[in-house]
């Protein structure tokens, strides 16, 4: 997938250059910040619990048989592993040490969905059989004459070895070129195919001639189905009275003198953002070609009446992608120009009716309507992200679009659920859950001023995106500039959350403490994903305390794929815990192994 930063490029996140501000030393999550002041809240009462649970004994003997001087208090226990926990975090050893820049470059490479995930008919059927008639057809001399057409061109390009195959092309292809959402099929190969052998045969070769695509294969793409389109809205209102931030405004840097483009809405035709046409400018954080690029595909793709598809293939995406691989900035425009022609001759009506019978959107084009709204809103005032203190809880990092879809798929975030983000930074999480699953509510609580003035620009702007883009608005709350902790709403809505997220990656001991607290009321059934587990390092159950939720919850352990976050390339884990309606068994295995005498017969208990 694209990036929201591109490989190569020093973050705009870097922890090199984070500063400790004033601003940022003073908070803390007992404070509320009312117009970028902070404003003391009393609140002892988590401090006093602290200190009451470390002075309950705990009471283990009647269930595991532990000897008297086996007994410790609960709270030392809590109290050693508190600080083991506080120690790794900062370890230098551990896989999750901090980085030199905790918000790293994030890198290149798309998260594809696996063909599991994939349904070729839903966003094509008659294109899609046809295409499977086609592709079985002619798929000796396909696979013959598309490897012929790669190795040709890596020969070209490169001038390596022509078996180095496509991935090989692609990692040394020309710097503009590997910033498009590259994939090794154009969806025009399969959605286009001709239904005889012949046809088939005439229009692989000239599929062939494009080695690439803006976008990637949709036919891997998972889809989102829940019902997108505002359809009644767009029946109403013909005209887009909104101001997005144009593209324009990301590329002051850029020559004066550089060509202009503007590309046409498909929805609205009063409407047209214009962008800067320059090959040679310094692309490596935004790339206005490559955006056009995914943009007109994605289109093509999703909202173009199917007889259109023959004529878009042939006069918009194949001169498209010849022009950018070559850098060729008036063939490029000539193609934006056939484009904004063609959008012209499509009756409104068409594309409407062509919406009322979609079944769903790739996901991927919903992480570019993200990203399009975070470039604008967030790029330009990045730098002010980086005003938190060192090794806080404060300090900034995000979860990527690809790791949220499927952490939401996993959690099966539905329309009509409620989704909380304890610590929402930029809001990205809660934006990405609104519109990817229509949540009847999705919530954020940030306390960053900073980071909750990006909040705001930046659902400013998804709204004006969505709108643009014939996008039903699902509801979205913030709780801006106020710690989560104390916080009546955020107690309110918690107790009829689905899915809560809690990016708790840096959050220290005692904040775990709190969360630990303030997730008590969570319902049976809600999901909570979670970069640490909640039953922190040496957990043991409190019998004393046996309705604390933590006892409560079925722990799920998986691995982070590459790319899932911003602060590093490498994998790591991530938790999915479901709140049970009774003790979590496993806890009693799990969790007591090597510290207490294993009885003979396995352990029952009921609440
Ligand atoms: C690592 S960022 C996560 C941002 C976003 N949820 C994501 O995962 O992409 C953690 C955020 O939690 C915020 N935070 C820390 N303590 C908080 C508190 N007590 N109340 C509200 N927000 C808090 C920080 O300011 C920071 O923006």
């Amino acid at each position: 997938m694209h990036d929201r930063v591109s490989s190569g490029e020093e973050s705009i996140f870097s922890q090199n250059s984070r500063d400790s501000t004033d601003e940022a030393q003073g908070i803390n999550e007992n404070q509320t910040y009312i117009d970028g002041k902070t404003k003391r809240i009393e609140n002892g009462s988590s401090n006093l619990e602290v200190e009451c649970n470390e002075t309950k004994p705990a009471m283990r003997r009647g269930y595991y048989g532990v000897s008297e001087s086996q007994r410790r208090p609960t709270g030392n226990k809590r109290g050693l592993s508190a600080l083991l926990e506080d120690a790794y975090r900062f370890s230098a050893h551990e896989d999750f040490s901090l980085p030199a820049g905790f918000l790293r470059t994030r890198r290149r490479g798309q998260e594809v969905f696996t063909s599991d995930h994939a349904d070729e008919d839903k966003l094509a059927p008659v294109e899609n059989k046809r295409a499977k008639a086609a592709e079985t057809n002619v798929k000796a001399n396909d696979n013959i004459e598309a490897s012929n057409s790669v190795k040709k061109t890596a020969v070209k390009t490169t001038g390596r070895n022509p078996s180095a195959g496509h991935n090989k092309i692609q990692e040394l292809a020309p710097r503009r070129r590997s910033q498009r959402n590259s994939t090794s099929q154009n969806l025009t190969n399969v959605k286009l195919a001709k239904t005889s052998h012949k046809k088939a045969k005439a229009s692989t070769s000239e599929s062939n001639t494009i080695q690439d695509s803006f976008i990637p294969d949709l036919t891997k793409v998972k889809d989102i189905s829940h019902e997108l389109f505002d359809l009644e809205g767009l029946e109403n209102e013909e005209t887009f009275t909104e101001n997005p931030v144009p593209s324009t405004a990301l590329s002051k840097h850029f020559d004066s003198r550089c060509m202009q483009v503007g590309l046409k809405s498909i929805l609205f035709s009063n409407y047209e953002e214009k962008y800067v046409i320059n090959f040679s400018a310094d692309s490596a954080k935004y790339n206005p070609m490559a955006e056009i690029g995914r943009l007109i595909e994605y289109t093509i793709a999703i909202y173009f009446p199917r007889s259109y598809l023959d004529e878009a293939k042939k006069t918009v995406i194949l001169p498209l992608n010849k022009s950018f691989d070559r850098g060729d900035a008036e063939e490029y425009l000539k193609a934006v120009n056939a484009y904004n022609e063609l959008i012209n001759r499509i009756p409104r009506q068409n594309v409407l009716n062509r919406l009322r019978h979609l079944n769903g959107v790739p996901v991927t084009f919903l992480h570019e309507l993200l990203h399009i709204a975070y470039v604008r809103s967030i790029h330009p005032k990045a730098n002010s992200l980086k005003q938190y203190q060192a090794f806080s809880n404060y300090v900034y990092g995000e979860l990527l679009p690809p790791f949220l879809s499927k952490a939401f798929a996993q959690c099966h975030l539905k329309g009509g659920d409620i989704f909380v983000d304890l610590g929402s930074g930029v809001g990205n999480c809660v934006l990405q859950a609104s519109l990817e699953c229509g949540c009847a509510l999705s919530f954020g609580c940030e306390i960053m001023p900073n980071a909750s003035e990006l909040t705001e620009i930046q659902n400013e702007e998804m709204q004006r995106r969505c709108k643009l883009f014939g996008l039903k608005v699902n509801p979205i709350e913030f709780s801006l500039r106020k710690s989560f902790v104390g916080n009546t709403r955020v107690d309110d809505i918690l107790t009829k959350c689905d899915v809560l997220l809690i990016n708790n990656f840096i959050f220290d001991s005692a904040m775990n403490t709190k969360i630990e607290k303030l997730i008590q009321n969570l319902k049976v059934g809600c999901k909570i994903i979670s970069l640490k587990n909640l039953r922190g390092f040496g957990y043991s159950i409190d019998f004393n305390d046996v309705d604390n939720i933590l006892n409560r919850l079925k722990v799920e352990r998986f691995e982070l794929s590459e790319g899932s976050v911003s602060w590093t390339h490498r994998g790591g884990e991530y938790f999915i815990s479901t709140v049970l309606n009774d003790i979590d068994e496993s806890i009693f295995t799990t969790y007591s192994k090597g510290r207490v005498r294993r009885s003979a017969k396995p352990l029952k208990y009921t609440r």
